[in-house]
């Protein structure tokens, strides 16, 4: 298995380009299967978690012409042999989940498996059922498969989210385009990915409204069309990379960024006394003094700070000035980096969705375990500021969602390598 080495202390300067949103690319993969014409992604990140859903397709008889490197994926599920999702592929990743919907509505059935849990949390499925079982899909939980099926197709019907699933608005939205009548569904979540998706849909020929508010409305059309649609820039890696020079000194440009992708993000960073600036190619970070300080954050949906960037908010605030709170409170188990930041020095308690963050002045290298992606990540970023080496093993998490991070980060200075075992 690889580790990643990195050895801290060295100011970090130069450009660094953002790719394609991993979590828009994995929604529009599967809106393949609404259709039988092709749809071009441009712009779509090189990540193993593509893989994943490429074979996903693949398994249900979708055409996968991967070009450019990856960037440029052409789907075409004119000749579909399959309409179960297999546990084997979905166990890998979650996001698997998202061709029940657009397989109900097409095909009017599918056989999914239940993802299962991961570090993170359970992550049932309780949302996406009851959605789309209003929009008169009869679904049944069998030997960890759930089987649904919507003969005659679903009904347009109006879907009250009882919270703003991000994966269950997908997976409606996506169902809805496709349904007889109108859907209107409430209490939708409003992440970029889902703005990304609209459009991508709206360009196949689906009729949406409301994208990025609570209230999307949809009105069912016959069929869908082909389309090209540019994959929206990953505003995970945007934060991520941002905080890149916090950690580290010296000052980054990330191109492709956007203030409106990081808005509560960017408030956070500028109370911690870092300045970020738009340029014309993306977004300059640099904290305005040695140390940064400390800030209390709470992670909600969007447009509230991002739970994706909580594990690398926590590592940086870790040697801020002062003591800093931080609440999760979309996942139950998310924060399994905060052993491993205490192996480097760390002075954090955890109780239950609360962790106390005490300023020190330093972090020291130590070897530590990624358990999840973002966990994985935030352990890199530690090691930018670290004192000494550090050795961050089980780096399969994060190559989920970033690609080539060592070469990026080589890239502005940082002493980091990839050591295969
Ligand atoms: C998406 O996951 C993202 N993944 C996650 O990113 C992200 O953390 C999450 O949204 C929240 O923003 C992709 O887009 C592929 P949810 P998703 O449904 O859709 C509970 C990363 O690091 N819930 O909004 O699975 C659930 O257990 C990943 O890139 C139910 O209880 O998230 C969780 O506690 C990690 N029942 C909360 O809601 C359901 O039916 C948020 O889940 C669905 C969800």
């Amino acid at each position: 298995m690889d580790s990643i080495v990195v050895t801290g202390g060295t100011p970090l300067k130069g450009k660094i380009a953002i790719a394609g949103a991993k979590n828009a690319a994995l929604t529009l993969m599967p809106a393949t299967l609404l259709s039988e014409e092709p749809l071009t992604l441009t712009n779509a990140p090189r990540l193993s978690d593509i893989k994943t859903m490429t074979a996903l397709l693949q398994s249900l008889g979708v055409e996968v012409t991967s070009m450019q490197d990856g960037k440029v994926q052409v789907l075409s599920s004119h000749a579909m042999t399959s309409t179960t999702a297999d546990y084997e592929i979905v166990r890998k990743m979650r996001a698997s989940n998202l061709v029940l919907g657009p397989l109900l509505a097409r095909h009017h059935r599918a056989v999914v498996s239940l993802p299962g849990g991961c570090a993170i949390g359970a992550r049932p499925m309780d949302i996406h059922v009851t959605a789309l079982e209003a929009m008169g899909a009869e679904i049944e939980l069998k030997d960890g498969y759930l089987h649904a099926k919507a003969p005659g197709g679903l009904k347009g019907a109006k879907v009250p989210l009882r919270f703003a699933s991000v994966g269950a608005t997908e997976n409606v939205l996506m169902a809805a385009t496709l349904a007889k009548g109108t859907t209107v569904i409430e209490n939708a979540a409003r992440e970029p990915e889902i703005v990304d998706l609209a459009k991508c849909l709206r360009s196949m020929g689906a009729q949406i409204e409301g994208e990025g508010t609570s209230t999307i409305t949809i009105q069912g059309v016959d069929r869908l069309g082909a389309a090209t649609h540019p994959v929206v820039t990953d505003r995970i890696e945007l934060g991520t990379y941002m905080l890149a020079p916090v950690f580290a000194g010296g000052e980054v440009e990330c191109l492709g960024g956007r203030l409106d992708l990081v808005g509560s993000f960017v408030e956070k960073l500028d109370a911690a006394g870092v300045d970020v600036t738009e340029t014309p190619d993306g977004l300059k970070v640099k904290r305005r003094t040695d140390r940064a300080k400390a800030v209390d954050v709470t992670t909600e949906v969007f447009p509230g700070f991002p739970t994706d960037l909580q594990a690398q908010m926590m590592a940086m605030l870790c040697t801020a000035e002062g003591t800093s709170v931080l609440e999760e409170k979309i996942f139950e188990n998310r924060f399994m980096h905060a052993p491993e930041l205490i192996r480097m020095g760390a002075d954090i308690e955890v109780h239950g969705g609360i962790a106390t963050v005490r300023g020190v002045e330093r972090l020291k290298g130590a070897p530590v375990m990624a358990t999840d992606l973002r966990a994985s990540v935030s352990l890199i970023l530690a090691g930018l500021a670290a004192e000494g080496e550090t050795t961050v093993s089980r780096i399969y998490h994060l190559d989920r969602g970033y690609e080539h991070i060592e070469e990026k980060l080589s890239a502005v200075g940082a002493k980091i390598e990839r050591v295969s075992a």
